[in-house]
Protein backbone atom coordinates (compact mmCIF):
# COMPACT_ATOMS: atom_id res chain seq x y z
CA UNK A 1 0.00 0.00 0.00
CA UNK A 2 0.96 3.60 -0.91
CA UNK A 3 1.89 5.16 2.67
CA UNK A 4 2.72 8.74 1.40
CA UNK A 5 -0.26 9.31 0.40
CA UNK A 6 -1.56 12.62 1.86
CA UNK A 7 -4.62 11.76 4.22
CA UNK A 8 -3.40 7.79 4.60
CA UNK A 9 -3.75 6.54 8.00
CA UNK A 10 -0.89 4.86 9.44
CA UNK A 11 -2.27 2.34 11.47
CA UNK A 12 -5.46 2.21 10.55
CA UNK A 13 -7.24 -0.20 7.79
CA UNK A 14 -7.59 1.50 4.47
CA UNK A 15 -8.05 -0.11 1.24
CA UNK A 16 -4.87 0.47 -1.19
CA UNK A 17 -7.84 2.01 -3.92
CA UNK A 18 -11.07 2.57 -4.57
CA UNK A 19 -14.62 2.95 -2.58
CA UNK A 20 -15.37 1.01 1.15
CA UNK A 21 -17.96 1.00 3.66
CA UNK A 22 -18.91 -1.13 6.53
CA UNK A 23 -17.03 -3.80 8.16
CA UNK A 24 -18.47 -7.29 7.37
CA UNK A 25 -17.69 -11.08 8.55
CA UNK A 26 -15.61 -10.42 11.45
CA UNK A 27 -13.85 -13.68 12.31
CA UNK A 28 -11.09 -14.95 14.15
CA UNK A 29 -9.96 -17.95 13.06
CA UNK A 30 -6.30 -20.25 13.52
CA UNK A 31 -4.91 -17.06 14.25
CA UNK A 32 -6.29 -14.37 12.06
CA UNK A 33 -8.66 -11.65 12.64
CA UNK A 34 -10.65 -11.53 9.14
CA UNK A 35 -11.80 -8.21 8.04
CA UNK A 36 -14.16 -8.13 5.30
CA UNK A 37 -15.98 -4.82 4.02
CA UNK A 38 -18.46 -3.41 1.48
CA UNK A 39 -16.52 -2.76 -1.60
CA UNK A 40 -16.53 -1.16 -4.59
CA UNK A 41 -13.65 -2.40 -7.14
CA UNK A 42 -14.13 0.10 -9.51
CA UNK A 43 -15.02 3.35 -8.14
CA UNK A 44 -13.77 5.53 -5.58
CA UNK A 45 -18.27 6.05 -4.40
CA UNK A 46 -20.65 3.54 -3.71
CA UNK A 47 -21.91 1.35 -6.50
CA UNK A 48 -22.59 -2.35 -6.86
CA UNK A 49 -21.31 -4.02 -4.04
CA UNK A 50 -18.42 -7.40 -3.28
CA UNK A 51 -17.12 -8.09 -0.12
CA UNK A 52 -13.14 -7.24 0.15
CA UNK A 53 -11.27 -9.08 2.36
CA UNK A 54 -7.90 -8.32 4.71
CA UNK A 55 -6.31 -10.26 7.34
CA UNK A 56 -4.05 -8.87 10.51
CA UNK A 57 -2.66 -11.36 13.52
CA UNK A 58 -2.21 -8.44 15.34
CA UNK A 59 -5.20 -6.43 13.91
CA UNK A 60 -3.13 -3.55 13.57
CA UNK A 61 -1.02 -4.93 10.37
CA UNK A 62 -3.46 -6.01 7.61
CA UNK A 63 -2.46 -8.06 4.41
CA UNK A 64 -5.18 -7.55 1.57
CA UNK A 65 -6.41 -10.27 -0.26
CA UNK A 66 -8.43 -10.69 -2.84
CA UNK A 67 -12.08 -10.04 -3.26
CA UNK A 68 -14.21 -12.61 -1.02
CA UNK A 69 -17.64 -11.83 -2.53
CA UNK A 70 -18.91 -11.06 -6.02
CA UNK A 71 -22.21 -9.91 -7.25
CA UNK A 72 -24.13 -12.39 -8.71
CA UNK A 73 -27.34 -13.46 -10.12
CA UNK A 74 -29.19 -13.18 -6.99
CA UNK A 75 -27.71 -9.69 -6.36
CA UNK A 76 -24.81 -7.72 -4.88
CA UNK A 77 -23.12 -8.31 -1.70
CA UNK A 78 -24.54 -6.13 1.05
CA UNK A 79 -23.36 -6.46 4.58
CA UNK A 80 -23.54 -9.43 6.74
CA UNK A 81 -21.66 -11.70 9.11
CA UNK A 82 -19.51 -14.51 9.53
CA UNK A 83 -18.71 -17.78 11.83
CA UNK A 84 -17.01 -20.37 11.72
CA UNK A 85 -19.05 -23.86 11.66
CA UNK A 86 -17.39 -25.45 14.57
CA UNK A 87 -19.81 -28.58 14.51
CA UNK A 88 -20.21 -28.94 10.66
CA UNK A 89 -24.17 -28.15 11.36
CA UNK A 90 -24.45 -26.68 7.40
CA UNK A 91 -23.03 -29.80 6.61
CA UNK A 92 -20.29 -27.70 4.18
CA UNK A 93 -17.02 -29.19 6.02
CA UNK A 94 -15.21 -29.41 9.09
CA UNK A 95 -14.83 -26.02 10.33
CA UNK A 96 -16.14 -24.21 7.10
CA UNK A 97 -16.10 -20.61 7.43
CA UNK A 98 -19.75 -19.67 7.34
CA UNK A 99 -20.68 -15.56 5.51
CA UNK A 100 -23.97 -14.65 6.13
CA UNK A 101 -25.05 -11.75 3.96
CA UNK A 102 -27.83 -9.85 2.34
CA UNK A 103 -28.19 -9.91 -1.34
CA UNK A 104 -29.54 -6.81 -2.84
CA UNK A 105 -31.27 -6.29 -6.34
CA UNK A 106 -32.16 -2.44 -6.99
CA UNK A 107 -35.02 -2.29 -9.58
CA UNK A 108 -35.38 1.38 -9.59
CA UNK A 109 -37.71 3.20 -6.83
CA UNK A 110 -37.90 -0.60 -5.47
CA UNK A 111 -35.08 -2.88 -3.66
CA UNK A 112 -35.21 -6.50 -2.91
CA UNK A 113 -33.12 -7.89 -0.36
CA UNK A 114 -32.68 -11.05 1.05
CA UNK A 115 -30.03 -13.25 3.01
CA UNK A 116 -27.62 -16.27 1.65
CA UNK A 117 -24.79 -17.97 2.45
CA UNK A 118 -21.40 -18.78 1.38
CA UNK A 119 -18.29 -20.76 2.42
CA UNK A 120 -14.64 -21.45 2.79
CA UNK A 121 -12.73 -24.97 3.72
CA UNK A 122 -9.33 -22.66 3.10
CA UNK A 123 -9.08 -20.25 5.88
CA UNK A 124 -11.27 -17.62 3.66
CA UNK A 125 -9.00 -17.55 0.85
CA UNK A 126 -11.45 -18.91 -1.37
CA UNK A 127 -15.49 -18.88 -1.25
CA UNK A 128 -18.18 -21.16 -2.85
CA UNK A 129 -21.91 -19.86 -2.75
CA UNK A 130 -24.00 -22.13 -1.23
CA UNK A 131 -26.49 -23.78 -3.97
CA UNK A 132 -29.47 -23.19 -2.35
CA UNK A 133 -29.28 -19.16 -1.93
CA UNK A 134 -31.29 -17.52 -0.24
CA UNK A 135 -31.85 -19.16 2.67
CA UNK A 136 -34.01 -16.25 4.03
CA UNK A 137 -35.95 -15.19 0.90
CA UNK A 138 -37.17 -11.60 0.16
CA UNK A 139 -40.46 -10.51 1.98
CA UNK A 140 -42.78 -7.85 -0.29
CA UNK A 141 -43.62 -6.67 3.14
CA UNK A 142 -39.85 -4.79 4.10
CA UNK A 143 -38.21 -3.21 1.94
CA UNK A 144 -35.07 -2.55 4.02
CA UNK A 145 -34.30 -6.57 5.45
CA UNK A 146 -30.36 -6.44 5.56
CA UNK A 147 -27.40 -6.89 7.15
CA UNK A 148 -27.64 -10.45 9.17
CA UNK A 149 -25.49 -10.99 12.38
CA UNK A 150 -25.00 -14.67 13.50
CA UNK A 151 -23.88 -16.07 16.33
CA UNK A 152 -23.87 -19.36 18.29
CA UNK A 153 -25.88 -19.09 21.64
CA UNK A 154 -26.24 -21.58 24.61
CA UNK A 155 -23.24 -23.91 25.15
CA UNK A 156 -21.28 -26.14 22.62
CA UNK A 157 -23.84 -28.81 23.14
CA UNK A 158 -27.08 -27.91 23.33
CA UNK A 159 -27.67 -23.97 21.57
CA UNK A 160 -28.62 -22.88 18.41
CA UNK A 161 -27.70 -20.21 15.94
CA UNK A 162 -29.24 -16.90 15.94
CA UNK A 163 -29.79 -14.27 13.45
CA UNK A 164 -30.41 -10.74 14.02
CA UNK A 165 -32.18 -8.95 11.11
CA UNK A 166 -32.51 -5.07 10.74
CA UNK A 167 -35.54 -4.31 9.12
CA UNK A 168 -36.37 -0.67 8.78
CA UNK A 169 -36.67 0.30 12.63
CA UNK A 170 -37.01 -3.12 14.27
CA UNK A 171 -34.16 -5.72 15.01
CA UNK A 172 -35.99 -9.24 13.74
CA UNK A 173 -34.42 -12.18 15.49
CA UNK A 174 -34.18 -15.56 13.47
CA UNK A 175 -32.97 -19.16 14.73
CA UNK A 176 -31.77 -22.23 13.31
CA UNK A 177 -29.93 -25.48 14.15
CA UNK A 178 -28.05 -25.37 10.85
CA UNK A 179 -27.43 -22.09 8.95
CA UNK A 180 -29.83 -22.83 6.25
CA UNK A 181 -33.32 -23.34 7.72
CA UNK A 182 -34.47 -20.21 9.86
CA UNK A 183 -37.57 -19.81 12.27
CA UNK A 184 -38.85 -16.24 13.08
CA UNK A 185 -38.78 -16.02 16.75
CA UNK A 186 -38.25 -12.11 18.30
CA UNK A 187 -38.61 -8.80 17.45
CA UNK A 188 -36.94 -5.56 19.34
CA UNK A 189 -37.98 -1.67 18.14
CA UNK A 190 -41.58 -0.36 18.40
CA UNK A 191 -40.38 2.89 19.18
CA UNK A 192 -37.54 2.28 21.63
CA UNK A 193 -34.46 4.28 21.26
CA UNK A 194 -33.64 6.61 18.32
CA UNK A 195 -36.24 6.13 15.15
CA UNK A 196 -35.17 8.96 13.24
CA UNK A 197 -33.19 7.34 10.33
CA UNK A 198 -33.66 3.84 9.08
CA UNK A 199 -31.84 1.12 11.62
CA UNK A 200 -28.95 -0.91 9.72
CA UNK A 201 -26.24 -3.56 10.73
CA UNK A 202 -27.12 -4.68 14.07
CA UNK A 203 -24.70 -6.81 16.52
CA UNK A 204 -25.96 -8.58 19.30
CA UNK A 205 -23.21 -9.84 22.37
CA UNK A 206 -23.30 -10.92 25.67
CA UNK A 207 -20.75 -8.57 28.11
CA UNK A 208 -20.06 -9.04 32.18
CA UNK A 209 -20.76 -5.79 34.15
CA UNK A 210 -17.25 -4.68 35.87
CA UNK A 211 -16.92 -5.49 39.30
CA UNK A 212 -20.13 -7.55 39.46
CA UNK A 213 -20.75 -11.32 38.51
CA UNK A 214 -23.99 -10.07 36.41
CA UNK A 215 -24.00 -9.74 32.96
CA UNK A 216 -26.33 -7.86 30.30
CA UNK A 217 -26.73 -8.04 26.36
CA UNK A 218 -26.35 -5.63 24.56
CA UNK A 219 -27.86 -4.69 20.99
CA UNK A 220 -25.87 -2.46 18.57
CA UNK A 221 -27.90 -0.60 16.10
CA UNK A 222 -26.65 1.99 13.77
CA UNK A 223 -28.86 4.79 12.46
CA UNK A 224 -29.11 6.66 9.11
CA UNK A 225 -30.09 10.25 10.11
CA UNK A 226 -30.76 11.24 12.97
CA UNK A 227 -27.31 10.47 15.20
CA UNK A 228 -25.92 13.23 17.61
CA UNK A 229 -23.47 14.84 14.96
CA UNK A 230 -25.62 14.18 12.34
CA UNK A 231 -26.32 11.58 9.37
CA UNK A 232 -25.28 8.42 10.93
CA UNK A 233 -24.23 6.87 14.47
CA UNK A 234 -24.41 4.12 16.73
CA UNK A 235 -26.58 3.67 19.17
CA UNK A 236 -27.01 0.68 21.63
CA UNK A 237 -29.78 -0.79 23.79
CA UNK A 238 -28.41 -2.84 27.53
CA UNK A 239 -31.06 -5.60 28.27
CA UNK A 240 -31.38 -8.91 28.39
CA UNK A 241 -31.79 -12.15 25.07
CA UNK A 242 -33.40 -15.49 26.05
CA UNK A 243 -32.07 -16.93 22.67
CA UNK A 244 -35.52 -15.95 20.67
CA UNK A 245 -35.63 -12.17 21.73
CA UNK A 246 -33.77 -8.85 22.86
CA UNK A 247 -35.64 -6.89 25.75
CA UNK A 248 -34.12 -3.10 26.71
CA UNK A 249 -33.79 -2.44 30.62
CA UNK A 250 -34.01 1.19 29.97
CA UNK A 251 -37.44 2.74 29.05
CA UNK A 252 -38.64 3.46 25.33
CA UNK A 253 -36.68 7.12 25.44
CA UNK A 254 -33.55 6.29 26.95
CA UNK A 255 -31.51 6.46 23.71
CA UNK A 256 -27.36 5.38 23.95
CA UNK A 257 -24.59 6.40 21.53
CA UNK A 258 -21.70 4.34 21.18
CA UNK A 259 -19.86 7.25 19.64
CA UNK A 260 -20.93 10.73 19.61
CA UNK A 261 -18.30 11.69 16.73
CA UNK A 262 -19.64 12.32 13.14
CA UNK A 263 -17.70 9.10 11.59
CA UNK A 264 -17.73 5.85 13.65
CA UNK A 265 -20.74 3.97 11.61
CA UNK A 266 -22.29 0.38 11.11
CA UNK A 267 -19.72 -0.92 14.09
CA UNK A 268 -19.17 -4.99 14.33
CA UNK A 269 -17.46 -7.33 16.82
CA UNK A 270 -15.79 -10.13 15.72
CA UNK A 271 -17.16 -13.97 16.36
CA UNK A 272 -14.59 -16.32 18.17
CA UNK A 273 -12.25 -13.58 19.42
CA UNK A 274 -9.44 -15.19 21.71
CA UNK A 275 -10.10 -15.22 25.62
CA UNK A 276 -13.40 -14.18 25.40
CA UNK A 277 -13.08 -10.52 24.49
CA UNK A 278 -15.24 -8.35 21.97
CA UNK A 279 -13.51 -6.38 19.74
CA UNK A 280 -15.72 -3.75 17.76
CA UNK A 281 -14.48 -2.07 14.37
CA UNK A 282 -16.76 0.63 12.69
CA UNK A 283 -16.34 2.53 9.60
CA UNK A 284 -14.83 5.58 10.14
CA UNK A 285 -17.38 8.20 7.97
CA UNK A 286 -20.31 9.24 7.88
CA UNK A 287 -23.09 8.79 4.78
CA UNK A 288 -23.84 12.27 5.43
CA UNK A 289 -20.32 12.95 3.03
CA UNK A 290 -18.89 9.59 2.35
CA UNK A 291 -18.98 10.14 -1.32
CA UNK A 292 -17.10 13.62 -1.05
CA UNK A 293 -14.36 12.86 1.30
CA UNK A 294 -11.25 14.72 -0.39
CA UNK A 295 -8.87 11.18 -0.03
CA UNK A 296 -8.09 10.79 -4.20
CA UNK A 297 -7.61 7.18 -5.07
CA UNK A 298 -9.10 5.55 -2.05
CA UNK A 299 -11.80 6.21 -0.17
CA UNK A 300 -13.09 4.99 3.70
CA UNK A 301 -11.43 3.59 6.51
CA UNK A 302 -11.91 1.68 9.89
CA UNK A 303 -11.77 2.81 13.39
CA UNK A 304 -8.87 0.80 15.51
CA UNK A 305 -10.21 -1.84 16.89
CA UNK A 306 -11.89 -1.18 20.29
CA UNK A 307 -12.28 -3.85 23.87
CA UNK A 308 -15.76 -3.43 24.76
CA UNK A 309 -17.29 -3.91 29.20
CA UNK A 310 -20.04 -2.93 30.70
CA UNK A 311 -19.58 -0.72 33.41
CA UNK A 312 -22.44 0.46 36.40
CA UNK A 313 -22.38 4.35 36.57
CA UNK A 314 -25.00 6.03 38.27
CA UNK A 315 -26.96 6.45 35.02
CA UNK A 316 -27.14 2.78 34.99
CA UNK A 317 -25.33 0.09 33.01
CA UNK A 318 -22.91 1.71 30.41
CA UNK A 319 -20.85 0.11 27.36
CA UNK A 320 -16.63 0.99 28.17
CA UNK A 321 -14.28 1.11 24.77
CA UNK A 322 -11.14 1.07 25.35
CA UNK A 323 -8.45 1.18 21.89
CA UNK A 324 -6.42 -1.53 21.52
CA UNK A 325 -5.35 -3.93 24.46
CA UNK A 326 -3.61 -5.84 22.22
CA UNK A 327 0.39 -5.16 22.73
CA UNK A 328 3.20 -4.63 21.18
CA UNK A 329 0.80 -4.24 18.74
CA UNK A 330 0.93 -0.21 18.33
CA UNK A 331 4.39 -0.08 18.13
CA UNK A 332 5.70 3.50 20.35
CA UNK A 333 8.50 5.34 18.57
CA UNK A 334 11.11 5.94 21.31
CA UNK A 335 9.73 6.98 24.94
CA UNK A 336 7.63 9.71 24.69
CA UNK A 337 6.66 12.44 26.82
CA UNK A 338 5.52 12.47 30.54
CA UNK A 339 3.59 15.41 31.75
CA UNK A 340 2.15 15.88 35.95
CA UNK A 341 1.03 18.61 37.63
CA UNK A 342 1.38 21.49 35.46
CA UNK A 343 -0.71 24.49 36.30
CA UNK A 344 -2.13 26.31 33.11
CA UNK A 345 -3.05 29.86 34.04
CA UNK A 346 -6.32 31.12 33.74
CA UNK A 347 -6.32 32.20 29.75
CA UNK A 348 -2.88 30.61 29.83
CA UNK A 349 -1.41 27.72 27.52
CA UNK A 350 0.82 24.52 27.74
CA UNK A 351 2.48 23.22 25.14
CA UNK A 352 4.24 19.73 25.34
CA UNK A 353 7.79 19.71 23.58
CA UNK A 354 7.03 16.87 22.00
CA UNK A 355 5.65 17.71 18.12
CA UNK A 356 3.20 15.04 17.16
CA UNK A 357 3.61 14.81 13.93
CA UNK A 358 -13.37 27.85 18.94
CA UNK A 359 -12.81 27.31 22.01
CA UNK A 360 -15.31 30.36 23.28
CA UNK A 361 -16.75 29.59 26.17
CA UNK A 362 -14.59 26.40 26.91
CA UNK A 363 -13.71 26.15 29.86
CA UNK A 364 -10.13 24.20 29.37
CA UNK A 365 -9.30 21.92 26.49
CA UNK A 366 -6.89 20.70 23.96
CA UNK A 367 -5.57 21.66 20.50
CA UNK A 368 -4.28 20.20 17.65
CA UNK A 369 -2.42 22.61 15.33
CA UNK A 370 -0.77 21.94 11.82
CA UNK A 371 1.60 23.89 10.26
CA UNK A 372 -0.32 25.81 7.55
CA UNK A 373 -2.88 26.42 10.32
CA UNK A 374 -5.18 23.83 10.27
CA UNK A 375 -6.86 23.51 14.05
CA UNK A 376 -9.04 21.18 16.35
CA UNK A 377 -9.91 22.34 19.37
CA UNK A 378 -11.30 19.82 22.06
CA UNK A 379 -12.93 21.68 24.71
CA UNK A 380 -14.73 20.85 28.10
CA UNK A 381 -17.29 23.01 29.59
CA UNK A 382 -20.17 22.80 32.09
CA UNK A 383 -20.63 19.08 31.71
CA UNK A 384 -20.05 19.23 27.48
CA UNK A 385 -16.92 18.09 25.83
CA UNK A 386 -17.09 19.61 21.96
CA UNK A 387 -15.36 18.87 19.20
CA UNK A 388 -14.66 21.83 16.75
CA UNK A 389 -13.21 20.80 13.55
CA UNK A 390 -14.63 23.80 11.33
CA UNK A 391 -11.17 24.83 10.92
CA UNK A 392 -9.35 21.52 10.72
CA UNK A 393 -8.18 21.57 6.93
CA UNK A 394 -10.43 20.72 3.83
CA UNK A 395 -13.63 21.22 5.13
CA UNK A 396 -15.39 22.55 1.97
CA UNK A 397 -16.75 19.72 0.35
CA UNK A 398 -19.96 19.05 2.12
CA UNK A 399 -21.67 21.71 4.43
CA UNK A 400 -22.30 19.02 7.20
CA UNK A 401 -18.64 18.50 7.64
CA UNK A 402 -17.39 21.59 9.29
CA UNK A 403 -19.05 21.87 12.37
CA UNK A 404 -18.81 21.68 16.26
CA UNK A 405 -20.06 18.02 17.80
CA UNK A 406 -21.21 17.95 21.62
CA UNK A 407 -21.40 15.17 24.11
CA UNK A 408 -22.58 15.37 27.63
CA UNK A 409 -19.73 14.23 29.71
CA UNK A 410 -19.61 14.24 34.07
CA UNK A 411 -16.22 14.73 35.30
CA UNK A 412 -14.90 12.70 37.82
CA UNK A 413 -13.89 14.51 41.14
CA UNK A 414 -13.39 17.72 39.24
CA UNK A 415 -11.25 15.53 36.42
CA UNK A 416 -11.36 14.99 33.00
CA UNK A 417 -9.24 12.74 31.73
CA UNK A 418 -8.59 11.86 27.62
CA UNK A 419 -7.03 9.02 25.14
CA UNK A 420 -6.41 10.61 21.93
CA UNK A 421 -5.14 9.10 19.03
CA UNK A 422 -4.66 10.89 15.95
CA UNK A 423 -3.73 9.14 12.63
CA UNK A 424 -3.17 11.61 9.64
CA UNK A 425 -7.05 12.26 8.99
CA UNK A 426 -8.86 10.95 12.04
CA UNK A 427 -8.83 11.61 15.43
CA UNK A 428 -10.68 9.12 18.24
CA UNK A 429 -10.99 10.53 21.46
CA UNK A 430 -12.11 8.18 24.59
CA UNK A 431 -12.95 10.12 27.47
CA UNK A 432 -13.80 8.61 31.08
CA UNK A 433 -12.14 5.71 30.32
CA UNK A 434 -13.44 5.37 27.63
CA UNK A 435 -17.15 5.41 29.03
CA UNK A 436 -17.66 8.31 26.06
CA UNK A 437 -16.30 8.01 22.42
CA UNK A 438 -16.09 10.46 20.08
CA UNK A 439 -14.76 9.33 16.58
CA UNK A 440 -14.42 12.27 13.61
CA UNK A 441 -12.32 12.60 10.67
CA UNK A 442 -10.24 15.46 9.64
CA UNK A 443 -8.46 16.21 6.23
CA UNK A 444 -5.56 19.04 7.39
CA UNK A 445 -2.21 19.81 5.20
CA UNK A 446 0.68 17.64 5.92
CA UNK A 447 3.46 18.35 8.24
CA UNK A 448 4.46 18.24 12.38
CA UNK A 449 1.38 18.11 14.64
CA UNK A 450 1.42 20.72 17.66
CA UNK A 451 -0.56 19.79 20.40
CA UNK A 452 -1.35 22.42 23.54
CA UNK A 453 -3.39 22.44 26.42
CA UNK A 454 -5.65 25.77 27.13
CA UNK A 455 -7.28 27.19 30.41
CA UNK A 456 -10.16 30.55 30.09
CA UNK A 457 -11.55 31.51 32.44
CA UNK A 458 -9.79 29.51 35.85
CA UNK A 459 -6.56 27.78 36.17
CA UNK A 460 -6.54 23.93 35.58
CA UNK A 461 -3.75 21.85 36.39
CA UNK A 462 -2.87 18.91 33.76
CA UNK A 463 -2.31 16.31 36.27
CA UNK A 464 -0.66 13.56 34.70
CA UNK A 465 -0.39 12.93 30.67
CA UNK A 466 1.63 10.84 28.28
CA UNK A 467 2.80 11.32 24.82
CA UNK A 468 3.35 8.80 22.08
CA UNK A 469 4.44 8.71 18.77
CA UNK A 470 3.00 5.82 17.09
CA UNK A 471 5.22 3.57 14.37
CA UNK A 472 3.37 3.21 11.21
CA UNK A 473 1.84 -0.47 10.82
CA UNK A 474 2.73 -3.48 8.10
CA UNK A 475 0.15 -3.82 5.77
CA UNK A 476 1.21 -5.84 2.84
CA UNK A 477 -1.08 -6.09 -0.58
CA UNK A 478 -1.16 -9.68 -1.99
CA UNK A 479 -3.47 -8.45 -4.51
CA UNK A 480 -2.20 -8.36 -8.22
CA UNK A 481 -2.99 -5.25 -9.68
CA UNK A 482 -6.24 -5.36 -12.01
CA UNK A 483 -7.23 -9.01 -9.89
CA UNK A 484 -10.18 -7.06 -9.08
CA UNK A 485 -12.75 -7.38 -11.73
CA UNK A 486 -12.63 -4.88 -14.45
CA UNK A 487 -10.75 -2.52 -11.85
CA UNK A 488 -7.91 0.17 -12.54
CA UNK A 489 -3.87 -0.79 -12.04
CA UNK A 490 -3.22 0.42 -7.99
CA UNK A 491 -1.92 3.30 -7.09
C1 LIG B 1 -24.83 0.49 6.15
C2 LIG B 1 -25.40 -0.08 4.87
C3 LIG B 1 -26.00 -1.44 5.12
C4 LIG B 1 -25.91 -2.09 3.78
C5 LIG B 1 -24.61 -1.55 3.24
C6 LIG B 1 -24.59 -1.35 1.77
O1 LIG B 1 -23.84 1.43 5.96
O2 LIG B 1 -26.33 0.83 4.32
O3 LIG B 1 -27.31 -1.40 5.64
O4 LIG B 1 -25.92 -3.50 3.87
O5 LIG B 1 -24.38 -0.32 3.90
O6 LIG B 1 -23.31 -1.05 1.30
Amino acid sequence: MTRNQLYRPQFHFSPTAHWINDPNGLVYYQGEYHLFYQYHPDSTVWGPMHWGHAVSQDLVGWEELPIALHPDEHGTIFSGSAVVDWHNSAGFGAEALVAIFTHHQDHGETQVQSQSLAYSLDRGRTWTKYAGNPVLPPTNRMRDFRDPKVFWYGTPEQGHWVMALAAGQLILFYRSSNLIEWHACGGFGFGYGSIEGVWETPDLFELPVEGTNESRWVLLVGINLGAPAGGSGQQYFVGHFDGETFTSENPKETVLWADYGADFYAAQSWSDAPDGQRLLIAWMNNWAYARQIPTGSWRGAMSLPRSLSLARTDEGIRLRQQIIPIRPSLQQEGDGERISGVVIPAGGEYRPTMEAGGEEGSAFGVRLTWPGGSTVTIGYANGTLAFDRTASGVVDFNPAFPAVHSAPVALNHGRLQLHMIVDHSSVELLAQQGLLSMTESIYPEEGALQLSFFANNAPVTLDHGELHRLAPARTITTRSPGADRGSAAQP
